[in-house]
């Protein structure tokens, strides 16, 4: 057992941490929304958080090296390429489609007052009706699938396939 554990290669420790602070942030996010109006402005600086946080763990990940995949069925080496990829669109959609909506409300977003992101446009009620719709609804559910997907895959990983695939970003 030991030995099968070590043999498993892992991320690059950058690349893990990226990863499960994300999670944490996406989380927290998740939670001060359903916290009520008193939070909204919290939310938008974890989210805004987030948004930088991802485009440096995209970054990261193309400068560290990943280790080679998991014998697993082609197929499903595909299937997980293209979840990730999606996660990571998603991932910057997300925050992108809220800063835009506020942007188009015409209100700059405070970064946990350390430094503002300017509305950079126009105000126009319609693009931010718009982007409320794909931030509440599309790209969030969209999100939530993947999600869904990706951490039912790591449980099958875990439990069924019993392969350690966990320790790659452990
Ligand atoms: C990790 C990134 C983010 C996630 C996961 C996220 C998630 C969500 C979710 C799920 C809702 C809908 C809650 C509900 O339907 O009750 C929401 C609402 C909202 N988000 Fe975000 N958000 C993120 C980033 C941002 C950013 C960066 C901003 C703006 C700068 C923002 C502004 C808002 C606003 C204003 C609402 C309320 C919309 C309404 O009630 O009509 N969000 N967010
Ligand atoms: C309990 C929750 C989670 C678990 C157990 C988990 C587990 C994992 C594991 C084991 C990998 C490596 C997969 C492989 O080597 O092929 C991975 C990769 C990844 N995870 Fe998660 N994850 C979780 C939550 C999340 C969340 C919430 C997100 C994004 C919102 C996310 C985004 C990603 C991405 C984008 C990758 C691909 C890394 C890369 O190759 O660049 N994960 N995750």
């Amino acid at each position: 057992m030991t030995t099968a554990k070590s043999a498993v290669a892992k991320y690059s420790l950058a690349v893990r941490v990226f990863h499960w602070v994300g999670a944490l942030l996406i989380l927290w996010a998740v939670v001060l929304i359903n916290m009520g109006d008193d939070y909204i402005g919290l939310h938008k600086a974890v989210g805004a958080s987030f948004l930088i946080w991802t485009l440096l763990r995209i970054i990261t990940r193309f400068i560290t090296k990943a280790p080679a995949p998991v014998p697993m069925p082609a197929w499903q080496t595909a299937v997980s390429h293209l979840t990730h990829l999606g996660l990571y669109v998603l991932m910057l959609a997300q925050p992108v489609s809220g800063l835009l909506m506020s942007m188009y409300g015409g209100r700059a977003t405070s970064v946990f007052g350390l430094f503002e992101i300017p509305a950079m446009v126009s105000p126009d009620r319609d693009m931010a009706r718009l982007f409320n719709e794909w931030h509440t609804g599309l790209i969030w559910t969209t999100l939530l699938v993947l999600i869904a997907a990706h951490v039912g895959a790591a449980l099958y990983h875990q439990f069924v396939v019993k392969d350690n695939l966990i320790s790659r970003m452990r």
